[in-house]
């Protein structure tokens, strides 16, 4: 069982997350992306960039846990969501953007390789990746929960078969400097 299977976990989440807003994050996605435009949120726990990105944007939210899905879809029956998992990327459906904050992390880096591969599948022509991660060396388990750091560098090289890279950069969630964000648009496999 993993640790979002226990819906002890996932309330205790929600409850610690409710006043985290990704608001700098999103008005910076808007830099890349038309209103309006189609986006796949990849892992959205509580909803809270879910409502932010509902602004701008047609958004679909998904999760690889089912307590996250149901507790939002209880609160918001309308909205378009669904339980996915990110490494799998299991949809027929197509975006414009993929967009995660703080999910990828979790992924192994070979499971990482598997879901980039994935999100190509799924993204329109011209379409962007848009996702952050903790920037460091290591690697933490917190609950059972994988927490994988990376570098630029090593970002770089993971999101180059098949996209372009638009922006790199790091910026501060907790700590200067602890995240980075990645943009990337698609482009034909060479
Ligand atoms: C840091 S939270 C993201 C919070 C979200 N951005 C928000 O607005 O509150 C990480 C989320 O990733 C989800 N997650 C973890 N592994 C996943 C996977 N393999 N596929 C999809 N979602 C996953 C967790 O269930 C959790 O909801």
């Amino acid at each position: 069982m993993d640790y979002y299977d226990d819906l002890k976990n996932v309330e205790s989440y929600i409850e610690m997350a409710k006043d985290c807003f990704a608001t700098e994050l999103i008005s910076k996605l808007k830099l890349y992306l038309k209103k309006h435009s189609t986006v796949l949120e990849l892992g959205m726990g509580p909803g809270n960039d879910f409502k932010l990105l509902m602004e701008n944007f047609h958004v679909t939210g998904s999760d690889k846990y089912l307590h996250f899905i149901d507790i939002y879809k209880k609160k918001n029956p309308e909205a378009d969501v669904l339980i996915m998992d990110a490494v799998m990327m299991d949809t027929d459906r197509s975006f414009d953007c993929i967009y995660s904050n703080k999910v990828l992390p979790h992924l192994t880096k070979q499971e990482l390789d598997m879901s980039i591969q994935g999100q190509w599948k799924v993204l329109n022509e011209n379409g962007i990746l848009f996702h952050t991660f903790w920037k460091g060396n290591e690697a933490e388990y917190h609950g059972g929960m994988l927490s994988q750091y990376y570098l630029e560098d090593e970002l770089k090289e993971k999101f180059s078969k098949g996209f372009e890279l638009l922006l790199i950069e790091s910026y501060r969630e907790f700590e200067d400097d602890d995240s980075i964000l990645i943009v990337v648009k698609k482009i034909e496999k060479s």
